[in-house]
């Protein structure tokens, strides 16, 4: 039977260049999609799995982001005096519990992997932990990963990656897994590459931004084996622990997910949460069809 997964890291050390000359003063994790930061949507759906602790791995200039997540008592007299209660709920859901919220200084941006062994003292030896990366946002009905832990804890234990089908041609940009069998939505997986070179990839099942981690993983990082691009790469650990015997298992998560961590997927994202906004779909959904309608004119 597998230990409950109740902590969870949030690597946000990463230099965020894709977004730059923003992400010079403002996170990439605060950026907004509509009006809530890419950190809260990971909050919100780390909270509906079940996670009560909360790991962030931060960096130099990161601290908006721990700003972020302080109780603001003007705002909030301010509110009261005001009657917003919907303002003032809206803030609350901000607020964190005293001493569940830990933040962990990755001082070199040295990969993914480097990020989650930063926070190895903060777990238990015997316990399996949640890693959660913001910039993946993912549109469910039933949370991400609130849908892995529920799997995670039928099969009794291992690795879980969240796991995605993207087109061949965009495989090299991803953690590619190899595997076999299915049950439901899990398959268990026999090798992960990360950024395998064109045409290499064993299949277009690609890892996005949400784990489910055996303790031992963390063992693993402890080699700071440097992988794809110079960086020690979180997908390397989890692939020793295959080699090891240990099972390690893909997910395919019902629901969309967006790359918030690019341009282009940051803006789809916007539209789509816009469009599933109900004071906002209309309007929004207007100026699309009249969009559209100008490009059809013009073609
Ligand atoms: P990305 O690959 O998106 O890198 O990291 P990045 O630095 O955030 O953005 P670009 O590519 O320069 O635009 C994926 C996740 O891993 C974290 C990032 O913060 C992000 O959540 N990360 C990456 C770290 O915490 N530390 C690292 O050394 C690398």
């Amino acid at each position: 039977m597998s230990r409950k997964v109740t902590k969870a890291i949030f690597p946000v050390a990463g230099l965020g260049t894709r977004f730059l000359p923003a992400t010079k003063s403002v996170p990439k994790e605060i950026m907004t999609l509509v009006d809530q930061p890419l950190i809260q949507y990971a909050i919100d759906e780390a909270r509906a799995a079940g996670i009560k602790e909360f790991i962030f791995v931060t960096s130099r200039g990161k601290g908006a982001l721990e700003d972020y997540f302080d109780h603001s008592p003007v705002l909030e007299q301010e509110l009261r005096k005001k009657g917003k209660d919907d303002l003032m709920a809206t803030l609350k859901r901000t607020y964190m519990d005293s001493g569940a919220i830990a933040y962990i200084r990755q001082h070199k941006a040295l990969g993914l992997g480097h990020a989650v062994w930063c926070a190895r003292r903060l777990l238990g030896p015997k316990e399996p932990f949640a890693v959660i990366l913001p910039d993946d946002v993912i549109a469910a009905e039933k949370p991400c990963l609130q849908q892995m832990v529920e799997a995670y804890e039928e099969l009794g234990g291992g690795s879980m990656v969240a796991a995605m089908e993207v087109p061949p041609e965009k495989a090299s940009s991803y953690g590619v897994l190899d595997y076999e069998g299915e049950t439901n939505e899990s398959v268990k997986v026999t090798g992960m590459v990360e950024k395998p070179p064109a045409g290499t990839e064993p299949s277009n099942l690609a890892v996005i931004g949400r784990y489910i981690l055996a303790p031992e993983v963390m063992k693993n990082l402890n080699k700071k084996k440097e992988g794809a691009g110079g960086e020690i790469q979180l997908t390397d650990a989890i692939a020793d622990e295959i080699s090891e015997g240990r099972n390690v298992y893909g997910y395919r998560f019902a629901g969309q997910r967006f790359d918030c961590g690019s341009k282009a997927g940051f803006l789809q994202a916007t539209i789509s949460f816009g469009l599933s906004r109900p004071e906002l779909r209309e309007e929004l959904q207007d100026y699309l069809d009249e969009l559209a309608a100008v490009r059809s004119a013009a073609q």
